[in-house]
């Protein structure tokens, strides 16, 4: 293994963690981008919510408990949004929780409370601060201004990284160009981006500090791994799918177009199934509450995790037929020779896999019940019977497989389905 894979090792067994978006912006439950989409001038801003962020239900270790509950591994919180308000003791700005109405230091809370979970500890950081005329305009009109904005955030997020001991994932985000205004004035390449920010220098940084770290790709750098947003799309390289649960990020009472946990538990495994990791966000209220319909799929993903928890930690994608097709009733997760099935339609006690190919199915059990289940092989299929007529979780039935490849003898017998010569045997 090499430096990067050993790093990675841990994130990788890990496939599931909790990000949370909480912050100044989650008051009045417009969610984070009402700053740039309703273009509140940045003193309104502050003078509006600032003095009414009172988080007084803000419960570190009850986000950390849920995250353990739910079966996930590590968490990421976002230190600081797009509104530029630290929620930590930064000496680089008085825009923070600390120095301003919570007087209080909820990075310092959440790392405490995550380490001691044992969960690992990410902090979201957005590169990009809208109060800053310098955001707008780009690195080229007042290159002196551009300047003092990097330095800024490069001095934020050293001390992000010299303050809070081991932090096991920097998520950066953010570094895009401004949005609707041209003010960059040409189409950065993302190199161009990258340099803009200094994000090779920065990320030296980083590495110095946390030589553990894991640091995504939104610093317009590959780094560690790939951040695909709402979509799985798997990439040929390590990859976390970041994940809502409604449409928004932070808390919205409007936020109604709702995720089941059937949808949630799904992607989860499709992820794992093509070799990839789920960051779910929950957003908590202003005042820190978890909500609670956000809870109630953290749990119920807790209990199926439960069971069938060692079917996504710990496993890799598999890449065979017919575990791999997009329409099987089932998705499939690997670790050495045992395969999990996860099946999505149940199709009753008895089901055949047809076209397999590379592997010889050894034994079946049962996850929800730890049955042992049967498996007879014949030319076109392998049967596997003895489940119980109804699902036992109707959201997904896991059977771990053991495994081992087929004998080139095995592979030369099998036989597919398309045996009836039509000339001989006609259809009609
Ligand atoms: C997008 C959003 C940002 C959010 C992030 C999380 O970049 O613009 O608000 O924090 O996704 O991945």
């Amino acid at each position: 293994m090499n430096d990067t894979a050993q790093r990675l090792a841990w994130w990788h067994e890990a496939r599931f963690g909790m990000f949370i978006h909480w912050g100044l912006y989650t008051l009045d439950g417009l969610d984070a981008w009402k700053m740039h989409n309703m273009g509140i001038p940045v003193a309104e801003y502050i003078r509006t919510y600032e003095p009414r962020f009172k988080p007084d239900r803000f419960d570190a270790r009850a986000l950390a408990d849920l995250a353990r509950q739910a079966g996930c591994r590590y968490v990421v919180m976002g230190t600081r949004h797009h509104e530029g308000y630290c929620l930590w003791n930064t000496r680089t700005t008085r825009f923070n929780s600390v120095a301003m109405t919570p007087k209080c230091d909820f990075i310092r809370q959440y790392v405490d409370a995550v380490r001691d979970a044992g969960l690992g500890v990410g902090f979201y950081y957005s590169l990009l601060d809208w109060r800053y005329q310098a955001h707008w305009d780009g690195p080229r009109r007042h290159p002196d201004r551009w300047k003092k904005l990097v330095d800024l955030v490069h001095a934020q997020v050293r001390e992000l990284l010299s303050d809070y001991g081991q932090i096991d994932i920097l998520w950066y985000d953010g570094a895009w160009p401004a949005h609707a205004v041209p003010g960059w004035g040409f189409e950065p390449t993302a190199a161009e981006v990258a340099e803009a920010w200094r994000s090779g220098e920065l990320n030296r940084m980083v590495r110095n500090l946390q030589p553990k770290i894991l640091i995504n790709d939104r610093s317009y750098l590959p780094e560690d791994f790939g951040t695909p947003e709402q979509t799985i799309s798997p990439e040929d390289r390590p990859w976390e799918l970041c994940d809502t649960m409604g449409d928004f990020w932070g808390a919205c009472p409007h936020d109604l177009n709702r995720k089941t946990p059937r949808e949630i538990i799904t992607r989860l495994i499709s992820c794992v199934a093509q070799g990839g990791n789920m960051l779910l966000n929950i957003g908590p209220n202003a005042a820190g509450s978890i909500q609670d319909w956000q809870r109630q799929i953290m749990l119920r993903i807790g209990q199926w995790m439960q069971t069938n928890g060692e079917a996504i930690i710990g496993c890799q994608g598999e890449w065979s037929y017919p575990f791999k097709h997009r329409l099987a009733p089932w998705k499939t997760t690997r670790k050495g020779d045992t395969l999990y099935m996860h099946i999505l339609r149940y199709p009753g006690p008895t089901f055949g896999i047809g076209n397999l190919h590379d592997y010889w199915l050894e034994s079946a059990r049962l996850l929800a019940t730890g049955e042992l289940l049967t498996i007879q092989h014949e030319p076109t299929r392998d049967i596997v019977s003895g489940l119980p007529a109804e699902a036992p979780d109707e959201i997904a039935t896991v059977v771990k497989i053991t495994t081992r490849p087929k004998t080139e003898q095995e592979k030369a017998a099998r036989v597919s389905i398309g045996l009836v010569d039509p000339e001989s045997e006609p259809l009609s």
